[in-house]
This record gives structure tokens, C-alpha cells and sequence, in this order.
């Protein structure tokens, strides 16, 4: 692969450096029929730091009869001790929490929803309920200095309710934000947001007092708008972006959400506005081309395929 650089071309308006949060080992594996072994997983997270990711989600303390493919977090977390990168992982409630920290985990991310029927698909619970259950769990993890991202889902549309509005997503994101999250991460979980829906919505929490350098932004790419809407993000002064390595990716509970924004393609439009990640683009593509074989399916990524020069 040689062809792996765009001409770096800067605008104006955008930031220096952004950091990626990496989620292809949780929120693409979680999805995948097959469930992955524990060492194949083991390996996908050491490559990724080997490219350079500095952040990179490792799994879910879940309910494993929830997300089954998951179910292997406490064997995964020790082999990964020698990684070089910080692996937040996911916990719902105290029983998360719990297993979580006895591992040594201290990084940690609860997931709300801005709408009740996805707080009850993905979580069980109401709304209400669903921030009373995080609310033990974020001030636990704070005092054992762990950091806390809170992901808001559905901050766009809903596939049970449609549109949602941009101020009861901001009006969540507030109180998520005050249970004392240190960053929040605003899902698009099944892709429909546009990159003016992103701009208001970004206005909206403005107005609720919280800081632009507190949030994240996750998109899902079903309708190809995932690097538009990030782009529209950088331009209100966001540095954090959610991607996943070759665009793996989805929600088990949410059946319209595909896969992530790719990583790869994230990175080649930053590398074009030289926009500075720490990610060796080949290193990264070369491991997504491994994981697409371990699957047995191509990535749906177009910079993979382009720089692994596979069919488009
Ligand atoms: P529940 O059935 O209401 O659980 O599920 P419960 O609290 O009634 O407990 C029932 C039993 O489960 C108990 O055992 C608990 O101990 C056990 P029993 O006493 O009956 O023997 N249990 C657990 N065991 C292990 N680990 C745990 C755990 N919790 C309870 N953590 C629950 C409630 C929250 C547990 C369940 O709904 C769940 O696990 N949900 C997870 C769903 C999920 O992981 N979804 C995908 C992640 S979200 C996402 O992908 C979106 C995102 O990418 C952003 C975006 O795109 O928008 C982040
Ligand atoms: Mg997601």
C-alpha cells in the first residue's frame, strides 16, 4: 500500500489535532453474528494501538445473555495489559461497575438514550430509571478515579419514534452531564442525522451549559452522512470522534443501525486537512483487512478497499 496519503490541504475553522475513539472492538463486534474468539479480539486491539490509536474501546460489562458476544470481557481484559493505549470499556449499571473495577478497569462509559423506546430496548428501563441506575455508577467510578463517558443514543431519530426533537436530546444530555460525566458522546445511532440537525443540536447543549470541549461525536453511516456530519462537528469546535476500524459496526438492540463511521475514512479526510490523529493509515487498513478475513466478509470501508485495492 502506497498510495496511502491524500495532499494535506488545510481550511480554516477546523482543529489541530483530533482524538479518535476508537469502538470497532465494542460496538462493531457486538454486532457481528459470529461470535469472535477472545485472542482474535485480543489481537484486533493490540494492532489497532499499533497503529496508533491512543483510545480504543475494548467491551462491555454487560448482561452477557444481552449481548452475547461480549460475554468474554473478563477473559479479554487481561491480555490486554500490555497494550499501550487507554481501553474504556462499557458498564450499565453497579453490577457492571463492579466487575469492571475488580479488573482494574479505570475508564468507563455509561450509554443512556434520549428516547424511552430505545432506554427500553437497549437498558430495560425508562428514561428516568436509566439515569437513577447510572447515577450510583458514575459518582462509584469517580471515587475509585475512574474517568466517565456518558453516551447519549438516538440523538437524531429514533426507528420506534422517528425525529427527536433537539431539545429534549439536550435536555438528557444535561442531566447526564450532571451526574458528573467527564465527556459525552452523542450517538447517531442508526445514521439518519444530517450535518444541519448536528449544528443545532450542537447549538442546543450550548445553551444548556455544556462545553463543546466535553463532547464527543458517534455516528453510524448508514445513509453515507457519517464524515459529512463529523466535518459539520469539527467546524462547531469539537475534537473527539467516534469510528470504528473498517467500519465494522452496529446496535443489536436498534435493528436499522449499520455500521460506524470507518476509522480509515475518518482519518483519510483529517490526513487531507491536516488534521493531526497519530494513526498510521496503512497500519490501520492492513488491520482491518485481517479482521475483514477472521469475519470472513469484506470491510465496508471505501478507503479500506481503495488503499487494499479490492473492488469498490
Ligand atoms: P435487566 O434484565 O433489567 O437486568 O437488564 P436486572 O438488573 O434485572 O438483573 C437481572 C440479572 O442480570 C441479575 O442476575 C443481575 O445480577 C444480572 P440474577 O440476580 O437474576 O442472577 N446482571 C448482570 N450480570 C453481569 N453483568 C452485568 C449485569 N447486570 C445485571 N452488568 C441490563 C438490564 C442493563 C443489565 C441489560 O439491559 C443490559 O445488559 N443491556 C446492555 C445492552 C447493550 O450492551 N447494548 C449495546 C450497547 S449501547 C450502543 O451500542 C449504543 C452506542 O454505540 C451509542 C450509539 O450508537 O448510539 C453506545
Ligand atoms: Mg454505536
Amino acid at each position: 500500500m502506497t498510495d496511502g496519503l491524500p495532499m494535506s490541504v488545510p481550511a480554516s475553522g477546523l482543529p489541530a489535532r483530533v482524538r479518535i475513539h476508537e469502538v470497532g472492538a465494542r460496538d462493531g463486534l457486538q454486532n457481528e453474528k459470529a461470535t469472535v474468539p477472545t485472542a482474535v479480539k485480543a489481537e484486533f486491539i493490540h494492532r489497532l494501538a499499533a497503529a496508533g490509536l491512543g483510545t480504543i474501546e475494548a467491551t462491555s460489562f454487560v448482561h452477557p445473555k444481552w449481548v452475547p458476544q461480549l460475554a468474554d470481557a473478563a477473559e479479554l481484559m487481561p491480555l490486554l495489559a500490555d497494550v499501550d493505549a487507554h481501553l474504556p470499556v462499557l458498564v450499565p449499571n453497579e453490577r457492571g461497575l463492579e466487575r469492571a473495577l475488580a479488573l482494574g478497569v479505570r475508564e468507563i462509559a455509561v450509554f443512556g438514550s434520549a428516547t424511552e423506546s430505545f432506554a427500553k430496548a437497549n437498558l430495560n428501563r425508562t428514561v428516568d430509571e436509566s439515569l437513577a441506575m447510572f447515577e450510583p455508577v458514575v459518582a462509584r467510578a469517580r471515587e475509585a478515579g475512574a474517568t466517565v463517558r456518558g453516551y447519549l443514543s438516538m440523538c437524531f431519530g429514533d426507528p420506534w419514534e422517528g425525529p427527536v426533537p433537539v431539545d429534549r436530546v439536550a435536555a438528557v444530555a444535561r442531566r447526564l452531564h450532571d451526574l458528573g460525566c467527564t465527556e459525552l458522546s452523542l450517538g447517531d445511532t442508526i445514521g439518519v442525522a444530517t450535518p444541519g440537525h448536528v449544528t443545532a443540536l450542537l447549538a442546543a447543549l450550548g445553551e444548556q451549559g455544556i462545553p463543546t470541549d466535553r463532547l464527543a461525536v458517534h455516528f453510524h453511516d448508514t445513509y453515507g452522512q457519517a464524515l459529512s456530519n463529523t466535518l459539520a462537528a469539527l467546524q462547531q469546535g469539537v475534537t473527539v470522534v467516534d469510528a470504528s476500524a473498517g467500519g465494522l459496526g452496529g446496535c443489536p438492540y436498534a435493528k436499522s443501525a449499520t455500521g460506524n463511521l470507518a476509522t480509515e475514512d475518518l482519518v483519510w479526510m483529517l490526513n487531507g486537512l491536516g488534521i493531526d490523529t497519530g494513526v498510521d493509515l496503512d497500519r490501520l487498513t492492513a488491520t482491518s483487512v485481517w479482521m475483514a478475513e477472521q469475519l470472513g466478509r469484506p470491510s465496508p470501508s471505501r478507503t479500506v478497499r481503495a488503499l487494499s485495492h479490492q473492488e469498490p
